[in-house]
């Protein structure tokens, strides 16, 4: 028999039940109840909490993410820590309404619709939902998405906004080696079906009205778009510059869609820059790693809200250079795109 554990959120005193084989984090959604989580897998350190009543087991939690003074002070990933007992687990640093209110998990089936190279290395997959038919989220969250042939799932952020409902945008960046990747290389073709899982994430523009600073690199494309086309839908007048990192001009995408934005939303700047731009691509924009365009370019952040989304180590980056620039940390939200590769480090 499966032992049924009590969790209390303090201060709110909210409680739900935990089976001893599921981790907080995912009894917390079953609840809907929403926990602060990015990668679910114990490799962003987004869902790092305070555990001040009772034991946990987070024997899978890496170590990177979850130090080991950390785990001394009483520090527990929820995505990965399951209950040894009843426990009390201390949210000072969030809001009551914070943790009530996201739309249901449920899942899809799905079918291949189109593939479509956007770059070299980023593939555009647009997937139609067969059942249910559609999916109800907010711009900037993520699916889980059951790798064909195996029993692995991956995340992948929604390029789509939430009013285009009946099919899931993805741009996946391919890795040498991955198993998402190689079946995008070598095996995927329109019509193929795959199992979805989501919304998940709370990777979401605020609805404030500070100015906001959206930094992407790489795939971390995908969720700015969905936010940007949602906020183009809804007229969002909101002030926002959108600084996006590449390598060299071919990794560079959607371009016309981006610089389009500057006319239709009132106050928007799109800064692409590129790290080691090659000599054929001419380019006159800026130039460097992109939190050092942003150091440049933005002396007056502390006003700001900002949204990272990319590989591990460009949002560290990102998220050093912002506290240097006086941005509130309670201010910056982030999704992580963490790999197989950063959890084995
Ligand atoms: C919240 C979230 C949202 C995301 N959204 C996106 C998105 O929109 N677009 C996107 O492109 N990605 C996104 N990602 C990343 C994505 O989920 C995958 O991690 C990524 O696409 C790699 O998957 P894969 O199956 O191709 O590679 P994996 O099989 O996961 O391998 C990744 C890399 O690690 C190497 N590797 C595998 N195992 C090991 C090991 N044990 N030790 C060392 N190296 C290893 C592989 O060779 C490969 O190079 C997101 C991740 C998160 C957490
Ligand atoms: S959500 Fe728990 S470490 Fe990423």
């Amino acid at each position: 028999m499966v032992h049924e554990y009590t969790i209390t959120l303090l201060p709110f005193d909210k409680r739900f039940t935990c089976g001893e084989d599921e981790t907080i984090l995912a009894a917390a959604l079953r609840h809907g109840i929403n926990l602060r989580y990015g990668c679910k897998h114990g490799g962003c350190g987004t869902c790092k909490a305070l555990i001040v009543e009772g034991e946990v087991d987070q024997s899978e939690a890496s170590t990177f993410a979850l130090m080991d003074f950390e785990r001394e002070q009483g520090m527990a990933l929820l995505c990965s820590a399951y209950p040894l007992g009843d426990i009390a687990i201390e949210l000072s640093d969030y809001e009551e309404s914070e943790l009530e209110g996201g739309a249901p998990i449920e899942k899809f089936l799905a079918e291949v619709a189109a593939i479509d190279y956007l770059t070299h290395d980023i593939v555009g997959l647009k997937l139609g939902l067969v059942k249910p038919a559609q999916i109800s989220f907010k711009a900037g969250q993520y699916v889980d998405v059951l790798v064909p042939g195996t029993s692995e799932t991956r995340a992948y952020s929604m390029a789509n906004p939430p009013s285009r409902n009946t099919e899931v945008e993805l741009m996946v960046k391919l890795m040498a080696g991955g198993l998402f990747s190689e079946y995008l290389r070598q095996r995927v073709k329109a019509g193929d079906r795959m199992t979805l899982e989501g919304p998940y994430g709370g990777f979401y523009l605020r609805p404030t009205e500070r100015p906001a600073l959206l930094i992407a690199g790489g795939s971390g494309m995908a969720p700015m778009l969905s936010i940007l086309r949602d906020m183009k839908e809804r007229k969002i007048a909101r002030s926002v510059t959108f600084f996006y990192g590449a390598r060299a001009k071919r990794d560079l995408f959607q371009l016309d869609e981006l610089f389009g934005f500057e006319k239709s939303l009132p106050s928007f700047r799109f800064v692409p820059a590129l790290s080691e731009p090659a000599a054929q691509d001419n380019w006159t924009g800026a130039t460097g790693l992109i939190t050092e365009v942003v150091a440049q370019e933005v002396p007056d952040a502390c006003e700001r809200e900002a949204y990272l989304c990319g590989p591990s180590a460009m949002i560290d980056a990102a998220l050093a250079v912002l506290a240097q620039l006086g941005v509130n940390e309670d201010r910056i939200y982030y999704d992580k795109f963490v790999t197989k590769a950063d959890n084995a480090r």
